[in-house]
């Protein structure tokens, strides 16, 4: 077996061809029409074809991610959820701590259904190159997958649906970040004019809100709470699930991150004082709502958990991203206050869902055959 990852990239001129080696695999274009094909390559307002044209790359990081979010796949409804019920129908859990898993089911099952159709109808309509559409659209599959583990959760626990429904739409909290998020989005999907630079800027602002605000601000604080309980042995099915989750999203940031940036490079018109100054406000208006959330969420310090450390961490991760697009955070926080959850998704990295599984059904002693259908 060849030890070449699929993440090597090599393109060589050889010859009226362009030779492109993608890991073990060879791919021969012409090289005028592949010159041609790179030449009409842009983030956005590009040249658009139905044909395969993710060769000639131009955008490599865009297909690295693609891969790894690939080959961090994984399927929530094996995940056992025999302890969590034990739990949960038990006396196992706090008050404080049923909340936690409460607002986390609560929250995530409308943020992860926003986040995919937005990167949908805002993102990956407007995007025009091939590999940043493909890479866009494994996103949009996985904010399925994590819809999906929330109905594993939800059937799983036998929680009534219409009480979370509710709980989303009652909670202003809730409310407020998600109004906050979309109040742009509906102008965004009727197609505007991206020659524009007022309409760039309003992309690029929407890209920035999916991907930095909400997805790399907004969501980690409640991870973080999911993860704490997870620490302490408390529902670790749901715990798994949102490890796993973690790690999609760091992919997904990094998508965003770098589709912005490319952007960015592409249409210097985009980036002026005045819309940076734009981007960092809406960033702190994000990082309030975010607050006011945690202190729903845990109105008081409770075992293993401190109020003012999740409220550190929520301007710990803005300041980051900001940091990330060079630009500036005023935030007091320098340090990670959970370096833990670092580690933790550091080491689901090295982790393979499927190989888990078989060594979890083995070691476990399971009850289960493992077979293909399990797995797939
Ligand atoms: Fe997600
Ligand atoms: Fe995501």
């Amino acid at each position: 077996m060849s030890s070449t990852s699929v993440l090597d990239v090599t393109a060589q001129e050889e010859g009226d061809y362009v030779v492109y080696r993608l890991g073990n695999k060879t791919f021969r274009l012409d090289k005028a029409k592949s010159r041609e094909r790179l030449a009409g390559k842009r983030v956005i307002n590009g040249l658009r074809g139905a044909e395969l044209n993710v060769l000639p790359l131009k955008y490599h990081e865009a297909y690295r991610i693609y891969k790894q979010m690939k080959a961090n796949h994984w399927e929530p409804d094996v995940i056992d959820m025999t302890k969590d019920c034990t739990q949960w129908n038990g006396n196992a859990l706090s008050a404080k701590e049923r909340w936690i898993i409460e607002m986390g089911v609560g929250y995530f099952s409308a943020a992860e259904g926003i986040v995919g159709d937005s990167v949908l109808h805002v993102i990956e309509d407007n995007l025009t190159a091939a590999e940043l559409k493909h890479a866009s659209l494994r996103q949009i599959a996985e904010e399925s997958i994590h819809m999906d583990s929330l109905l594993h959760i939800i059937g799983s626990l036998n929680i009534d649906l219409d009480e979370v429904t509710a709980k989303f739409q009652d909670i202003p909290s809730i409310r407020r970040k998600n109004e906050f998020i979309t109040r742009h989005m509906p102008e965004l999907k009727m197609g505007i004019d991206l020659t524009r630079t007022a309409n760039k800027q309003k992309f690029a602002k929407a890209l920035f809100g999916i991907t930095q605000v909400m997805e790399g601000t907004q969501f980690y604080a409640l991870f973080a709470m999911i993860l704490s309980l997870h620490r302490q042995n408390k529902m670790t099915g749901i715990g798994q699930m949102f490890q796993y989750t973690l790690r999609d999203e760091s992919n997904h940031i990094a998508l965003g991150l770098y589709i912005l940036t490319e952007l960015i490079r592409e249409n210097p018109d985009v980036w002026t004082p005045g819309f940076k100054q734009e981007l960092v406000d809406f960033m702190n208006e994000g990082v309030e709502l975010e607050k006011e959330f945690v202190r729903d969420c845990l109105p008081e310090d409770t075992v293993g958990m401190t109020q003012s450390d999740f409220l550190d961490y929520v301007e710990f991760n803005a300041g980051r991203r900001l940091a990330s697009l060079g630009l500036p955070a005023q935030s007091r926080v320098k340090s990670n206050p959970f370096l833990w959850l670092d580690e933790v998704i550091f080491l689901k990295k090295e982790k393979n869902f499927f190989e888990t599984r078989v060594t979890e059904y083995q070691t476990g002693g399971s009850v289960k055959n493992t077979s293909e259908d399990d797995l797939i």
